[in-house]
This record gives structure tokens, C-alpha cells and sequence, in this order.
């Protein structure tokens, strides 16, 4: 396995790599998540690279920033038993060198103006922009995103598309424990009680109530709702528990 921590070397790497890149971009603090889209990839492509970075830009919040775990030791011998080829690794200073002065933006329906959009303005801003930056740098022949995340994929794949970018995205499936309680790397900052608790989420935000219903069911058993929306055949929720914020979505049929 290569580690590679400038995008100047990566760049001049990629210039011998030959057959298919599959790509999975993440923020680290690997779980069977990410290992689920690692997975794909190597199932799909000659080579699988993957990119650990804990990018600053799409924290609108400086807490959430400073607590995000990281693992990188833990992260590297996992990618490493995982058969991943590359490991990109770029610090703060090598990706953001003009300091953030170029941006992609987007305006785009209920997609870049609702739920994470309207919760965490920037966000989708800092996303883009370091995806962009990541595509660009590693020129994936594919790139694979978790529909956990379902905003976020739809939001990179439109990307990819208006700019031509010779990159299929490619969304998988969200893993969940025995409680359906999607994998998150923030699921690490609760206490084994607060954790316990969390439980509860999926299991109301998967039964059949409307977001109504829901929504006081959540409040009632002391989860702070930011929303629970349905848009497109589709359910979308976030909630913040002791300081903590989860999100998930489902299909429905109604
Ligand atoms: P991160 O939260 O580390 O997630 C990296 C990728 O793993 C994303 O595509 C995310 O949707 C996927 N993922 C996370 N939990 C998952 C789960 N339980 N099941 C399936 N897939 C899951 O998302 C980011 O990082 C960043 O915003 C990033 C795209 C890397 C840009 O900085």
C-alpha cells in the first residue's frame, strides 16, 4: 500500500497508473461503511484508491471540527487489510494553498436551499469544493459515495455531470447495525449510554408514522429534531443527541 501526502506526488504517480481508478473519498475513523464502498471499488476497478482527510471547509460548526475523531494509525492498517493500492493523505495547507479563494457553489432546488443545505450553510459549499479538488487530483475513473449521505451523493454526482468530469459517482447502499442505526464516525463521541439511547432513532424514524408523528415521538424521548422532511419518495431526518448530530433517510412508498 502507497501513501502519498501531496497532490503535486499523487499527480505525478497517476501518470503511470494504468487500467481503472475507483475512488473513495473520506474523512477517516473507518468503519464497515466506508469498508462497504472500499469493497465495491476493489470489486469494480484495477486499482482502489482512497483519500483521508478531515476537511475543514464543510464544518460550519468549529465544535463538531475539533471533536471529529481521528484515527489515522487505526485507519491505515485497516486500509491496509482491506487491499487498498493508494492512500492520499493531504494536510489543510497542501489542499487549501489559495486559502479557500476558490469555491464550487451550486444553486440547485430543495437539494442546496433544504435539510443539510438550510442546517449547516456552507457546508455543501466546503463539500464540492474539496470533492472537485480530489477528482481532479486522483482522476478516478470511479467514485463511490454512501447514500447515508444521500444530499451529498446526489449533489456530487449533478457536479460531475455539469462539469463533464470523466468520472462515474456511483452510490452504495447504507450500512446499519443490528438496530438499523446507520454507521457514523460521530457514533464514537457517545458515552456506552448516550449510545444506548441513539438507539431509539431508527427505530422511529423507520416506523410507519408521519414526519409529524415522528417528530414529537423524537422530542418526547429527548432528542433535539432539526428536521424530518419528505421529499422526492423519500424521508429524510436529523437529530442531535448530548451534542451530537445524526442524520438518515429512507424510501417510502405512499
Ligand atoms: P465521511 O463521513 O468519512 O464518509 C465517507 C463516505 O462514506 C461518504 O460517501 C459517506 O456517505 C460514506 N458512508 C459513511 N457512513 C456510511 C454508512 N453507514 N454506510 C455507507 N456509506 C457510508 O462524507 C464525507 O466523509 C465527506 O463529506 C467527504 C465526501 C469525504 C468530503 O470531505
Amino acid at each position: 500500500m502507497q501513501i502519498v501526502k501531496s497532490p503535486q506526488e499523487f499527480q505525478q504517480l497517476r501518470k503511470n497508473l494504468q487500467g481503472s481508478i475507483g475512488f473513495v473519498p473520506t474523512m477517516g475513523n473507518l468503519h464497515d461503511g466506508h469498508a462497504s464502498l472500499l469493497a465495491k471499488s476493489k470489486s469494480e476497478n484495477t486499482i482502489t484508491a482512497i483519500s483521508i482527510f478531515v476537511n475543514p471547509t464543510q464544518f460550519n460548526n468549529p465544535d463538531d471540527f475539533k471533536h471529529y475523531p481521528r484515527t489515522v494509525e487505526q485507519d491505515l492498517t485497516l486500509a491496509e487489510q482491506l487491499g487498498v493500492d493508494i492512500v492520499f493523505l493531504p494536510t489543510k495547507e497542501n489542499m487549501y494553498a489559495d486559502d479557500y479563494a476558490y469555491r464550487v457553489f451550486a444553486t440547485d432546488s430543495w437539494l442546496t436551499s433544504e435539510l443539510e443545505s438550510k442546517s449547516r450553510p456552507g457546508h455543501f459549499e466546503g463539500v464540492l469544493t474539496v470533492v472537485m479538488k480530489l477528482f481532479l487530483i486522483i482522476r478516478p475513473t470511479r467514485a463511490y459515495f454512501g447514500e447515508k449521505d444521500y444530499q451529498q451523493y446526489q449533489l456530487i454526482k449533478k457536479m460531475a455531470e455539469a462539469f463533464f468530469l470523466d468520472t462515474t459517482v456511483v452510490g452504495c447502499p447504507p450500512i446499519r447495525n443490528e438496530n438499523g442505526l446507520p454507521l457514523s464516525s460521530r457514533n464514537s463521541r457517545f458515552t456506552p449510554e448516550q449510545f444506548k439511547h441513539v438507539q431509539l432513532f431508527p427505530k422511529i424514524f423507520h416506523a410507519d408514522l408521519s414526519p409529524e408523528e415522528i417528530t414529537a415521538q423524537l422530542i418526547k424521548l429527548g432528542f433535539e429534531v432539526d428536521y424530518i422532511e419528505d421529499y422526492e419518495s423519500r424521508r429524510f431526518g436529523a437529530v442531535k443527541f448530548a451534542g451530537v448530530r445524526l442524520i438518515d433517510n429512507v424510501e417510502i412508498t405512499t
